[in-house]
C-alpha cells in the first residue's frame, strides 16, 4: 500500500500554521482506512472511556477514548505524527520563551507518565443529524504539546451535510477571528491545543485557537482525534 504519510509536505503545514492558525494535510488514510476506523466506533473493547457531550453542554454526539494498547492503525498515526509536529512545536517553543519538546512520542510519553498523566487521549468521534461541538480546548493536564491532528473519515456532502471543523482565535485586545475547515475524507488538520506564536510590535504573543464543529444537518459525520499528551 502506497504510504500517504511519508508523502506529507511538512513545510507547507508549517507556513499554514503560520499563517493561518491551522493546516490542511494531504490524505492520512485510505478510504478503506476509514471505513475501518469508522466501524471501530461499535467495538467496546478498544475503548477506556465513552462521552455522551449533552451531558456535559459540551455540544450534540458522542466521543470515545481508545484504551491502552491502542489499536495499532491509531498508535501508528500518533508515533509517525509526532516528530514532524515536535519540530514545528520546538521552533514555536524558541520563539514564545516556552519549554521544548522530544523528538519522538516515546519521550513525550515517559514525561506525562512522570507528570501523572498515564491515559491515552487519541479519541473517535461520531456525530449525527444536529450534531455539533462547542468551541473548546483540549487540556488534560500539566503537560500539554500544543499541537493536535483530527483526520476527517467521511465524505462531507456525501455521507453527511453540515458539520464544518470550526477555529476561532482570540487574539488580545482585538476581536476575534473565525476560520472554517471542510476537510476530505482521508485528510488531516492539525492546530494548535491552546496557542501559536504570531509576531508582534515587541516580539512574539500568544494567540488562543478553541476549535469545534458546527451543526450537522444530515447523515453521520465521525472524526479521529490525535492528541499526543496523555491524560491525568
Ligand atoms: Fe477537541
Amino acid at each position: 500500500m502506497r504510504d500517504l504519510l511519508s508523502e506529507l509536505d511538512w513545510d507547507k503545514v508549517g507556513d499554514d500554521l503560520d499563517r493561518s492558525g491551522f493546516a490542511l494535510t494531504g490524505p492520512l488514510l485510505t478510504r478503506a482506512q476509514c471505513a475501518e476506523v469508522v466501524d471501530l466506533f461499535d467495538v467496546d473493547e478498544v475503548f477506556r472511556s465513552t462521552v455522551v457531550m449533552a451531558r456535559h453542554a459540551y455540544g450534540e454526539g458522542r466521543y470515545r477514548y481508545f484504551g491502552d494498547p491502542l489499536v495499532p492503525i491509531v498508535r501508528d498515526l500518533r508515533e509517525r505524527l509526532y516528530p514532524p509536529l515536535a519540530r514545528i512545536a520546538n521552533r514555536w517553543a524558541e520563539l514564545l520563551g516556552e519549554r521544548s519538546f522530544p523528538a519522538e512520542l516515546d519521550g513525550l510519553v515517559a514525561e506525562c507518565a512522570a507528570a501523572g498523566q498515564h491515559r491515552p487521549t487519541p479519541l473517535l468521534l461520531r456525530y449525527g443529524p444536529s450534531g455539533y461541538n462547542c468551541l473548546h480546548q483540549d487540556v488534560y493536564g500539566e503537560l500539554t504539546f500544543p499541537l493536535q491532528v483530527a483526520i476527517m473519515l467521511n465524505r462531507p456532502d456525501e455521507d453527511f451535510t453540515g458539520g464544518e471543523s470550526v477555529f476561532v482565535e482570540q487574539r488580545p485586545r482585538q476581536q476575534s477571528r473565525a476560520m472554517v475547515a471542510r476537510p476530505r475524507q482521508g485528510q488531516g488538520m492539525v492546530f494548535p491545543v491552546r496557542h501559536r506564536p504570531v509576531p508582534g510590535k515587541r516580539g512574539y504573543r500568544r494567540v488562543a485557537l478553541r476549535h469545534g464543529v458546527s451543526e450537522v444537518h444530515s447523515g453521520q459525520r465521525h472524526v479521529l482525534g490525535i492528541i499526543f499528551h496523555n491524560a491525568v
